[in-house]
């Protein structure tokens, strides 16, 4: 997939320049326009090749160079390119080498660094853009009209070390990402808690991680409660998926990363309005963030203890389903008062979070499509984040932000923790009202953590993107594998 070399020009070749819009060219575009006598200057005064960031431009040298074909990738100012910018320009780059059917591409390595990324990070932005823009969805129709893949990726640079590593890095967090946009994707019919069990199996395989997968039963005999109401009126069996990965001598020290796994929210007997449900499919995207990281984990194999805690089952309604009213008693021990079944997401990863205390965790982040009032409050821009601490917080923000995937916080003090305690019946109650409501998600989640560092990550509004963008198609964006990933590697 991934070599190097040292020419600039091959015979055959697509090779791709970088052009900042500054008033002189990097040394590898100077190069390549000497060789052409003067082509890349004269292209960009007659507005046939640009420089603003962003643009892609195809050029045919025909006899000027033994390269069969140009693409200059316009990068704007070389002190303003950041990470992200970068990320998404090499995306758009990528997507329309694709659609041109494009499958081995070289990249003049040199030309595309700007001022303030290093040339390492860069390698790892340019495999993880390529692996990020080309993905496309599986689909269930009978004819097929997918795009190649680009299968081969020539590094060109002066540069003696080797990028490899690098390239590995950021191919593997992409490889995440996709994993969990396929999850998301897949429709409930097919992808039941089991099948969510099987595919974590298989990662895990894969992998050498060791899974655990509880069944139904186990959770009776452990008491989980709380998930287990959610399923109640299910055809489906549960499972609580637990995988470990150990990258420490010893087993301590140990980040748990909790995700919902709803396969499909019907809202119960607090039912769906029938235009709330279409895409609730996708209502295990933090499970799925979950897996996803750990992919890149496991590709990745960094210095750091994981637990991913990942509760499964569907919410449906039936003869047996929970009602609002119901009194269950959660893994905890602490009581809940059902007042909304559609707000089972909390009730799932109570248990989950207090499984990921059970079984050691030093610090907890929980990943869920958990409310509708985080898409009102930030749109599909941001993820919305709840904390009991501050520092665990902003590593957290911090690497979404580097990742292009921006956190917000949202409050969380004594009177917002207060109204999850409301109840005449029960120790919680699931739902005090709409006001607020996906801080009082966040919560009850945070009640369940009790004094264990918590990072809560509410993605209900950015884990599908309602149109194609630079880094991938239409639909789910396995928003928060690579944030969850980049904290296991950088710990
Ligand atoms: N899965 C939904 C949240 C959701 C909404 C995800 C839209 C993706 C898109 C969650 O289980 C839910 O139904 N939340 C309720 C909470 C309410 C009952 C307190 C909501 O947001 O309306
Ligand atoms: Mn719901
Ligand atoms: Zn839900």
């Amino acid at each position: 997939m991934f070599s190097f070399r040292k020419e600039i020009f091959q015979e055959q070749d697509t090779l791709v320049v970088g052009l900042f819009d500054d008033d002189e060219h990097t040394k590898v575009a100077k190069e390549v326009d000497e060789r052409l006598n003067g082509f890349v200057t004269e292209g960009i005064s007659d507005g046939d090749i640009h420089t603003e960031y962003g643009t892609v431009s195809k050029i045919l040298p025909m006899a000027l160079c033994e390269t069969k074909r140009l693409y200059f990738i316009g990068l704007g100012k070389r002190d303003k390119l950041d990470e992200t910018l970068f990320r998404k320009a090499f995306g758009r780059l990528f997507k329309r080498l694709q659609r041109d059917h494009i499958k081995k591409v070289s990249i003049a390595f040199d030309s595309v660094v700007p001022a303030n990324v290093s040339e390492e990070k860069c390698a790892s932005l340019i495999a993880e853009s390529m692996g990020m823009a080309t993905y496309q969805l599986a689909h269930f129709k009978k004819n097929t009209r997918a795009l190649p893949y680009i299968d081969a990726l020539c590094i060109v640079t002066k540069r003696e070390d080797d990028l490899l590593p690098l390239l590995a890095h950021g191919y593997a967090l992409s490889k995440g990402v996709n994993i969990a946009r396929h999850l998301v994707h897949s429709p409930s019919n097919v992808l039941t808690a089991e099948a969510m069990a099987e595919f974590a199996r298989e990662l895990a395989l894969m992998h050498e991680f060791s899974i655990d997968v509880l069944e139904k039963e186990q959770m009776e005999e452990l008491g989980m409660g709380a998930l287990l109401a959610v399923n109640q009126g299910s055809e489906e069996p549960p499972a609580m998926i637990v995988i470990k990965y150990q990258g420490l001598k010893e087993w301590k020290d140990i980040t748990a990363f909790v995700g919902k796994g709803v396969t499909y929210d019907t809202g119960g007997y607090s039912i769906k309005p029938k235009t709330g449900m279409p895409g609730m499919k996708g209502d295990m995207g933090g499970a799925a963030a979950v897996l996803g990281a750990m992919e890149t984990i496991g590709r990745v194999k960094p210095k750091a203890n994981i637990l991913a805690v990942i509760p499964c089952t569907d919410n449906m309604i039936s003869g047996a389903a929970f009602k609002p009213d119901d009194v269950i008693t959660s893994l905890s021990g602490r009581t809940i008062e059902v007042l909304n079944t559609d707000a089972e997401g909390r009730l799932a990863l109570a248990d989950a979070v207090t499984y990921a205390k059970q079984l050691g965790a030093s610090r907890i982040i929980d990943v869920a499509t958990l409310t509708g009032g985080i898409v009102t409050a930030l749109g599909s821009w941001m993820t919305g984040a709840m904390t009991n601490d501050k520092e665990l917080y902003q590593k957290i923000e911090k690497l979404g932000a580097q990742m292009g995937e921006p956190i917000w916080q949202m409050p969380y003090n004594y009177d917002y923790r207060a109204q999850v305690k409301k109840s005449d019946i029960a120790d919680l109650n699931n739902s005090p009202t709409r006001k607020a409501h996906p801080i009082m998600g966040g919560a009850f989640i945070g009640e369940f953590a009790e004094d264990t560092p918590w990072v809560h990550l509410d993605i209900a509004g950015t884990s599908m993107a309602e149109t194609a963008h630079d880094l991938g198609p239409k639909g789910p964006t396995g928003v928060m594998a690579r944030t969850l990933a980049g904290f296991a590697i950088q710990d």
